[in-house]
């Protein structure tokens, strides 16, 4: 009864945060030329993430420079100091590998006169050196992770988890938010953790690895931080003679094209969506601020939590 009443209260709480968020696109930027420094491409999430802000570009006849990190957050300092140097840019548009380690190029930025959003990941850096970020809340997507696990097993599994980008904000605050939901169920706990790098081949090998070090009867679920690396764990369980889904259930992050084929086939049970449609959201601030606008610190995107692609059609016709 405890339990039920505890599965109640954090399916309302997350409810109630998924509902008060939206955003619709301002348009505008025809002319600027906006730097974009991107990550790299690691995952189906971050080229569709890359697609989507080009395309947006192209509509509103925004001129991008556009930077590949490869992963790498030397990459995006160098590529954010060369906008500056040649001053170039009307403004850049940033997401970060990691969190830390922003300041100096930021103030560099600021000292340059040239607006910095932050899109995607967040920085752990002095508010004042940015105008806002456009990001989703990550730490609500790990509690919805974490909230429909709990429901599938009455709040008892044995988890592993397949961690994204350590230093990352989206895999930093999906750990964070899945831990406070278990924390609440002492039947619920990640029995190993590991990671994937946000990548499907890696995801799988951590899987295999997870697999040859547990009883593979232990484990009751993955959390995957992100698709594709659920999708390399369903390749590990299969080919370990298991049924993913069934022996083991699989909740991840992201709501990709590959994953609704994997839910379809009965492979995978849950997703959490995260939008890659940031692009509008990142050049309406980006106007707004030249504009002379104040702009709140944090311009959220919304993303539920989906179990069948019927559900996903629904929510975005
Ligand atoms: O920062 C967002 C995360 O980065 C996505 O969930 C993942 O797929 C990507 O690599």
């Amino acid at each position: 009864m405890r339990n039920i009443r505890r599965i109640a209260v954090i399916l309302v709480v997350v409810g109630l945060i998924a509902t008060a968020f939206s955003t619709a696109a301002q348009g505008g930027g025809e002319g600027l030329t906006i730097g974009f420094s991107q990550i790299g491409s690691e995952s189906a999430w971050r080229t569709s993430f890359t697609d989507a802000v080009k395309a947006e570009a192209e509509a509103r006849g925004i001129n991008l420079l556009f930077s590949d990190a490869q992963q790498e957050q030397e990459n995006q300092i160098a590529a954010i100091n060369a906008w500056i140097a040649q001053g170039d840019v009307d403004a850049i548009i940033l997401a970060p590998v990691v969190t830390s380690g922003w300041d100096v190029v930021l103030q560099e930025a600021k000292d340059a006169g040239i607006p910095v959003v932050i899109v995607d990941r967040n920085v752990d850096a002095d508010p004042s050196l940015y105008v806002t970020r456009v990001s989703s809340d990550f730490v609500h997507e790990g509690r919805l992770a974490a909230a429909w696990l709990v429901q599938a097993t009455s709040g008892n599994c044995n988890i592993v988890e397949l961690y994204g980008t350590v230093g990352s904000a989206a895999a930093e605050d999906r750990a964070t938010g899945f831990r406070e939901v278990i924390a609440l169920f002492p039947g619920m706990q990640i029995i190993r953790s590991e990671t994937g790098n946000f990548v499907r081949t890696e995801g799988k090998q951590v899987m295999e690895s997870f697999l040859s070090a547990e009883d593979p009867a232990n484990i009751c679920a993955v959390f995957a931080h992100n698709d594709d690396m659920a999708i390399g764990a369903i390749e590990a369980i299969k080919e370990a003679g298991l049924v993913p889904a069934q022996d083991i259930l699989i909740v991840s992050v992201d709501a990709i094209p590959d994953i609704f084929d994997s839910l379809d086939a009965g492979e995978t049970n849950a997703t959490v969506e995260l939008s890659p449609f940031m692009g509008a959201p990142a050049f309406d601030a980006v106007v707004a601020t030249l504009a002379g606008e104040e702009l709140p610190k944090w311009i959220p995107v919304a993303g539920s939590l989906y179990t069948s692609r019927a559900a996903y059609d629904a929510d975005h016709q």
